[in-house]
């Protein structure tokens, strides 16, 4: 990947630090989208001396904040650069209902409406990229509503969760049916596998206590890393577009994750609520 220019989000711990780790080997730029800086600097400085590639460079961003976001893309933009990838990759799991700063529910706006307006604003840099999101098999266990996003009236954290990680898997294939011909852009969501990652590992409830019960069962980081790697550089990944991927290859999704409608309803309701529209 000489010469390629990544972008990673929540490139500072477990499966983004790992894709940066690999994108870093594999010789490309890339630039790390983190929330804690102080981590992101200490990862980069990590995977630059266990690299030799010292072209990584932190750049600030609090995807739960859209002022954040904008002041992120800016500065990405700034570079007068053209992205060859962008990995929207950050996400939480938050056992309690907490607003953003731009009154969004948490999970929403950070695994979902952050990441969306993130990609929006840089889309004229993307031309030809790959728009890799990391979604989860948790997208499975939830109902679905483009009137119920953002959780006011009764919040149940693994379906809230599941909502954000189905849009992330609706965002994928309409920006691909939106721009896949337009730009030339490529965009597939996937499936990392459970990780023994930072993921929910401070969360209190059920959830989190399962996951760190069952830690040793689960995937390494790196194993975690692999097909969000495998989609964002693979030929076989360029036969086909907006698709959702798990274990390097395409899989099946719920009949909601499938549904275009859906995916453009959700689209057109997200340049709203990021105020794009
Ligand atoms: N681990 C799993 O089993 C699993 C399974 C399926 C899908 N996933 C997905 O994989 C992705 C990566 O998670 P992970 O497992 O690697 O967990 P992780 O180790 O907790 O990493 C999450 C990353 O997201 C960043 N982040 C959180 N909130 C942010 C915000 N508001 N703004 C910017 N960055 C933020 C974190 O940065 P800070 O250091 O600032 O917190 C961290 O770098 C997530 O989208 C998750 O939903 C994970």
């Amino acid at each position: 990947m000489n010469g390629k220019l990544v972008i990673v989000t929540g490139a500072n711990s477990g499966i983004g630090k790992e894709m940066t780790r690999e994108f870093a080997r594999r010789g490309a730029e890339v630039l790390m989208v983190c929330r804690n800086v102080e981590k992101a600097e200490s990862a980069r400085d990590e995977i630059a001396s266990g690299t030799g590639n010292s072209s990584l460079r932190v750049v600030q961003c609090d995807l739960s904040s859209f002022a954040s976001v904008r002041a992120a893309a800016e500065e990405l933009l700034h570079l007068e650069r053209r992205f060859d990838v962008l990995m929207n990759n950050a996400g939480i799991y938050l056992p309690k209902r907490r607003e953003s700063p731009d009154g969004y529910e948490m999970m929403l706006a950070t695994n979902h409406l952050g990441p969306f307006l993130l990609t929006q604003l840089l889309l004229p840099r993307l031309e030809g990229a790959r728009v890799i999101t990391t979604s989860s098999m948790g997208h499975k266990f939830c109902r679905f509503s483009l009137d119920h996003l953002n959780a006011e009236h009764g919040f149940f954290a693994i379906e809230q969760y599941g909502l954000t990680k189905l849009a992330n898997i609706l965002f994928a294939r309409e920006l691909a049916r939106r721009e896949g011909q337009k730009r030339g852009i490529l965009s597939h969501s996937f499936h990392p596998g459970p990780v023994a990652s930072g993921f929910a590992q401070d969360e209190p409830g059920l959830f989190g206590m399962g996951l760190k019960l069952g830690r040793m069962a689960l995937r390494s980081t790196n194993r975690g890393a692999k097909t969000g790697i495998f989609v964002a550089t693979s030929e076989a990944a360029t036969k086909t577009n907006g698709e959702y991927w798990v274990d390097e290859k395409i899989a099946w999704t719920r009949p909601a994750a499938r549904d275009p409608k859906l995916a453009a309803g959700l689209y057109e309701k997200s340049l709203r609520l990021t105020g794009l529209a």
